[in-house]
């Protein structure tokens, strides 16, 4: 009979590329679709139905959200020239014409913005940096607990930074009105099984979880253990550049944003003071 503790080990094994030291003391369903998330950017030809993608907004719906402001919304878009068009705006990424589902989420307050209106009440709190930290935090959490149900009916999906390249454009193809910010794409379909990804193995935990205080001088330790667990996977993915060079390179000044380094004023021209 096959040790039920297996699958756990497996699925610590692929995420970290090591033998926990302990196997996991508890497992369930839920671990093991988390543990096995792997952005997929190459879809078979299948929509996801209507039915399907209800049944995702209603796990986003079910993340906790800032004093239930509910500051987030999502645009579903499945017409080919409109995604061809966000695909443009975010980098010219293929995935994002080719997914057949594309979601943009945003951070949103003009619904907010109407209520007060018409209640002729003052909304002053919508202009602090605040508010936009809580859209971005709001839709973020619904975002990936949309991408984790997908998972778990067997779709898969890629969040698109890409949509913050030309937050404007977006704006206007999208017809967002003041107040509303995209916050990142989602592509979503059914994965192509020709398309050759593996689980991307993650920071040791003593990297990340710190007990008590911060210990940042433990990191280098970490990071080069890292770099020699995530070499293999680079080489089995044909990928060059280890993960520091990647990093490094990802921020290593304005022009590799791909014209995020003007976000402050894009938030602006979409309504947001964040003073
Ligand atoms: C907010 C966010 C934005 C991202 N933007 C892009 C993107 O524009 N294009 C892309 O191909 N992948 C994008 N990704 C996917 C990441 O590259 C990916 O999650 C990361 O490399 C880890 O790989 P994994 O998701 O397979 O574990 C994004 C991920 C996040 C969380």
């Amino acid at each position: 009979m096959p040790d039920s503790r297996t699958a756990p080990a497996a699925a610590w094994h692929q995420r970290y590329r090591a033998v926990p030291e302990a196997l996991p003391a508890e497992w369930n369903d839920t671990l093991d679709v988390q543990l096995a998330h792997r952005s997929v950017r190459r879809f078979l030809p299948r929509e996801v139905s209507d039915a399907t993608l209800a049944t995702l907004i209603a796990a986003a719906q079910s993340a906790s959200s800032s004093s239930n402001l509910q500051v987030w919304s999502v645009v579903a878009v499945r017409d080919a020239d409109r995604k061809a068009r966000l695909a443009e705006f975010c980098g010219r990424q293929r995935h994002v014409a080719e997914a057949p589902l594309f979601l943009v989420w945003l951070a949103d307050y003009a619904r907010l913005l109407q209520l007060a209106a018409d209640n002729q009440a003052p909304l002053e709190g919508q202009e602090y940096l605040e508010a936009g930290v809580m859209g971005c935090v709001d839709a973020a959490l619904a975002a990936q607990n949309a991408i984790t149900a997908a998972e778990s009916l067997g779709l898969g999906g890629c969040y698109i930074g890409g949509i913050r390249n030309q937050p404007e454009a977006v704006a206007a193809e999208l017809q967002l009105p003041p107040g509303v910010f995209p916050v990142f794409g989602m592509s979503l379909g059914y994965p192509d099984p020709a398309e050759d990804t593996a689980v991307k193995p993650r920071l040791p935990q003593a990297a990340v979880l710190h007990h008590e205080t911060y210990a940042l001088e433990d990191q280098r330790a970490s990071v080069a253990e890292y770099e020699s667990r995530i070499a293999a996977f680079y080489d089995e993915q044909a990928m060059t550049h280890g993960w520091g060079g990647r990093v490094l390179k990802r921020l290593a000044g304005p022009q590799s944003l791909t014209g995020r380094h003007r976000l402050r004023e894009a938030w602006d021209a979409l309504g947001f003071r964040l003073r």
